[in-house]
């Protein structure tokens, strides 16, 4: 067993490896998982210290209250190799941030930074050669909290664990997605947790993605709760949508996460001088934008495909095509920010996190 330099995590290291079974050419998106995790138990009150062990099987007692009420948060972050073999985070502190906002929704005790950041970085260093070097592949890291203390009763735990797991993954590119906007169900509602990374937040948006499926859509895009007036997001991503040249993207509220792709694409943007309103979006106005040719790019952001452009929209029974851009401001923003994630262009905001 060893600890890191500040004595915070101690490492476990696995005594074989599954990477020669790997095929880093061919990866998908979050499917296979590198040799270590990082486990982390909150018990009597406070957080003990962060281990990074083999990776296996987690076991609970059937009365954990994850189980029963859900009591769980998660986040999705990436490391990227440059050419050089360095490696880096993007943004990392905002994730930490982001899920201790998710902890307080969901009354979760908060993790402290330095248990976050060490942790983690003590997980990527010994998995290191797990870290994808292909062109668009990169490291898929999924923190989560969840539960684990018993009881039949419906109040918090008060056992939790904090976990990070790593998925080397392949490039999210799939095409483009054709979606349906949502006139029925809601993703979040006012006073709810739409701005937290709560696990029952997917699960509620599995059915109307499996009823849109069926009718021939890849995704959903939400629209609020009480009218269905307003766009929201699209699927488990924001959104932005270019009427003519200017980009709008709803602003984040307690039904919408703050994604942090969508708020450094609207920093990239504008330094592009590109025209960019952060204001509530109707489907009424991307309809009628849709019938006169204004609308010109409909996109989804978020740490996993980065941007994921829109074929096309569907709305009361009624196809929309988009356009076929030679120039789109999605593939623009998703190469200024992908050069910053890969160290390959200036960061100028600050973003990047060398480990
Ligand atoms: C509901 C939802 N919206 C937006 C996003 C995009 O957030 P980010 O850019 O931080 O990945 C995500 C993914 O994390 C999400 O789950």
């Amino acid at each position: 067993m060893e600890t890191t330099a500040n004595n915070l995590v101690t490492v476990e290291k696995s005594k074989t490896s599954k990477i020669d079974q790997v095929d880093f050419d061919n990866l998908s998106f979050g499917s296979i998982y590198s040799d270590h995790m990082l486990v982390c138990d909150y018990k009597n009150g406070a957080w003990e210290n962060p281990k990074v062990v083999p990776y296996g099987p987690v076991s609970l007692d059937p009365s954990a209250k994850i189980f029963h009420y859900g009591q769980s948060i998660f986040e999705g972050m990436k490391a990227y190799k440059d050419s050089e073999e360095s490696t880096w985070l993007f943004r990392p502190l905002d994730n930490h941030k982001r899920l201790n906002i998710s902890a307080k929704r969901l009354a979760i005790p908060e993790i402290p930074e330095d248990y976050f950041m060490e942790g983690l970085k003590a997980l990527l260093k010994v998995d290191d050669q797990w870290i994808p070097k292909n062109e668009g592949s990169s490291m898929y890291i999924r923190p989560f909290i969840f539960a684990s203390g018993q009881g039949f009763h419906a109040s918090p735990a008060n056992e939790y664990k904090f976990m990070i797991c790593l998925a080397p993954s392949g490039s999210y590119f799939s095409g483009k997605v054709k979606v349906l906007i949502e006139e029925k169900y809601s993703r979040s509602a006012n006073g709810g947790v739409g701005y937290a990374k709560a696990g029952g937040n997917y699960a509620g948006q599995f059915y109307p993605t499996q009823l849109a499926v069926e009718k021939g859509y890849n995704q959903v895009i939400w629209t609020d709760d009480n009218t269905h007036e307003y766009i929201e997001e699209a699927g488990a991503m924001n959104i932005f949508v270019r009427i003519n040249d200017t980009l709008i993207t709803g602003p984040t509220s307690d039904r919408i996460l703050d994604g942090i792709t969508r708020k450094s694409i609207i920093e990239i943007a504008k330094e592009e001088k590109i025209a960019v309103e952060v204001r509530k979006l109707t489907v009424a106005e991307v309809v009628a934008a849709a019938k006169d040719g204004s609308l010109k790019e409909m996109f989804g952001a978020g740490t996993a495909a980065v941007i994921s452009p829109i074929s096309g929209f569907g709305f009361k029974e009624t196809d929309y095509d988009l356009p076929e851009l030679e120039e789109s401001y999605a593939s623009l923003l998703k190469k200024r920010i992908t050069d910053i994630q890969y160290n390959k262009a200036e960061d100028k905001f600050g973003w990047r996190y060398k480990l």
